[in-house]
Order: C-alpha cells, then sequence, then structure tokens
C-alpha cells in the first residue's frame, strides 16, 4: 500500500463534492468593503457553478455570492445561537473533519513504520475514536434533518497531516485543529444546554472526552519527538502558529479547562488568545458582512429583474 497520499486521493462515494481547501480567497482580500464586493461580484458565476447539486445550491440563491459570510460561523449570529442553516452547514463540517481525522490518523500510523510501537498505538486508539466520532456526527445530522453530502466538503484537515515529518502532523492536526475542535465542541454542548436539545450536548460531551486525549497525544508526542532538537522544536512551533492563524477566522472563545486539561501551558492558550484576536491578515468579520449583505441586496435585485449600478 502506497506511502503519503495527496488529499486528492482520498476515497469518497457519489454523495460527496469537494470545495477548494483553505481560506485562500479570504487570505488574500483586503479589509475592504468596496474591494471584496468587487472580488465577489466577478467570480459569483464560479461560486454559483461551486454549489450547484449541493443544498447550498438554495443557500446561494436567497442570500448570493458571500452567503458563506452570512450563514457560517463568521456571520452575524456568530457570536449567539446558531440558525438551523447554520446548525445543518456546521455538523456537516464536523462530520467530514471526522472522517478527515480517521484518515490522518491511520495514514500517519502506516506511514511512518519506524516510530515507537506506542505512538503507533496512540495513533490506533485514535481511529478507533475517530471513527466512532463519525457515526455520532451521521446520527446528529439526521438529528438536526440534514445528511451526508448536503453541503460541499473541505479537505484541510486532511492537508494539514500531509507532512513528512510526523512532529508537524501531531502539532497541526492534534494540537492546533483538534484544539480548536475542543473550542467548538464546548460551544455546541453550551447551545445544546440552552435549547434543552440533551442529544445534541450529550453527544458531542462524548466526542469532546475523547478529543482532548488526541491534543494530549499530539502535546505529549511532539515534546518526545523534539527533545534535544531545539530547530524541529522551532518548527513545529512555527507550523502551529501558522495553522492556527490560517483557521481562525473571528474572535472565537477559546474552551481553556479543556485545553490546559490536554496540556496546553498557559503561555501558549494567551498565544493561541492573541492569534484569535488579529485578523491575520485576513479581513476584518464586520468587512465581510458588510459586503456579503451588499452583495446579498445586489444578487436579489438583478433576480427582481431590477438594474443594478455598475461598481465603481
Ligand atoms: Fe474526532
Ligand atoms: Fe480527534
Amino acid at each position: 500500500m502506497k506511502r503519503f497520499i495527496p488529499h486528492t486521493e482520498l476515497a469518497r462515494d457519489s454523495r460527496f463534492k469537494r470545495v477548494n481547501p483553505r481560506n485562500q480567497l479570504l487570505q488574500s482580500l483586503p479589509d475592504d468593503v468596496d474591494e471584496i464586493v468587487k472580488v465577489f461580484e466577478l467570480i459569483a458565476p464560479k461560486m454559483r457553478r461551486r454549489v450547484e447539486g449541493t443544498e447550498l445550491e438554495a443557500v446561494y440563491d436567497e442570500l448570493g455570492p458571500a452567503f458563506q459570510f452570512l450563514t457560517a460561523s463568521g456571520g452575524r449570529q456568530g457570536e449567539g445561537d446558531r440558525s438551523e442553516l447554520q446548525m445543518k452547514i456546521q455538523l456537516h463540517g464536523i462530520y467530514v473533519g471526522e472522517l478527515q481525522a480517521l484518515e490522518a490518523a491511520g495514514r500517519t500510523l502506516w506511514d511512518f513504520p519506524e516510530l515507537p510501537w506506542e505512538f503507533k498505538m496512540n495513533m490506533a486508539r485514535q481511529c478507533w475514536d475517530e471513527a466512532r466520532h463519525v457515526q455520532v456526527f451521521e446520527k446528529l445530522m439526521d438529528h438536526v434533518g440534514s445528511e451526508v453530502g448536503a453541503y460541499p466538503e473541505n479537505t484541510f484537515l486532511f492537508e494539514t497531516s500531509c507532512h513528512d515529518d510526523p512532529v508537524l502532523r501531531v502539532t497541526g492536526v492534534n494540537r492546533c485543529l483538534e484544539g480548536l475542535a475542543c473550542d467548538v465542541f464546548r460551544s455546541l454542548i453550551d447551545q445544546g444546554k440552552r435549547a434543552d436539545d440533551e442529544l445534541l450536548a450529550q453527544a458531542v460531551d462524548f466526542v469532546l472526552a475523547d478529543e482532548l486525549t488526541h491534543v494530549r497525544f499530539g502535546s505529549d508526542w511532539s515534546r518526545e519527538f523534539t527533545r534535544d532538537d531545539p530547530e524541529r522544536a522551532a518548527r513545529a512551533r512555527e507550523y502551529q502558529r501558522e495553522t492556527e492563524r490560517s483557521f481562525s477566522f473571528g474572535g472565537r472563545k477559546i474552551a481553556r479547562e479543556e485545553r490546559l486539561e490536554a496540556g496546553f501551558t498557559e503561555d501558549e492558550l494567551e498565544e493561541i488568545e492573541q492569534l484569535a484576536s488579529e485578523r491575520g491578515g485576513a479581513p476584518r468579520r464586520e468587512t465581510l458582512v458588510a459586503a456579503a449583505e451588499i452583495l446579498r441586496d445586489r444578487h436579489l435585485a438583478r433576480k427582481r429583474g431590477e438594474a443594478v449600478a455598475p461598481l465603481a
């Protein structure tokens, strides 16, 4: 069996639809409402084609080409409760993330036969957990009236694991992305409790308990692999920071208690909080939402057959 496969070789059945990875577009946008409107009007036809045949098609038609900023956790409702649509999109995103976490841990186990037995056992344990999480989130999607393949899949989690140094894999995936997942899961549990959705709160709580273990695998093994190798340790830290920066979008709340339990130090948490509050090259949330609202209004006016003024 082949080692080190790229994300394009992940096996998926016909229910799945792929989108372009990462927020490269987001990172390249200036913090300027008019400029963002211009860019999105230009790429609107491409965006429309990308969502064709998925549930996002209806979302696009209702909200226009920048719908992602009006629905995702980066939208207006990012701070408080999720709308029904936001919940469906988020659960689907987590579901494909769990699937890729399973694939990434399995690959890491297979790609490095020379690594210690205990490391491989940890990765095997993680595969077992992630397989269970895939099933949990499949059932949660059903619980909120959604299903596998309803939204396009973004493969950023698996891509973060495409490194030939295992220490980058465990810092990027286990410490950074699964640490991020802890924050998201904590907020989902809180919403489940507020909405009297005991099933959601309980199911995600079980998953969160496992994720803490996975983050701890990352903390333990990155320390072990970089012992007596300050250069490798610095590379790992830099990769973690880079990953943290490209995936934190808008001020999110850090699940401090859980992260401390998983082996993060107070200093590291402070740094993550700092990164989460910076805009890291991407436009601010308010700018994106304001641009998305203009784009929506122009899109709806066109749909009604009204004349829309060209952009200056
Ligand atoms: Fe998981
Ligand atoms: Fe995990």
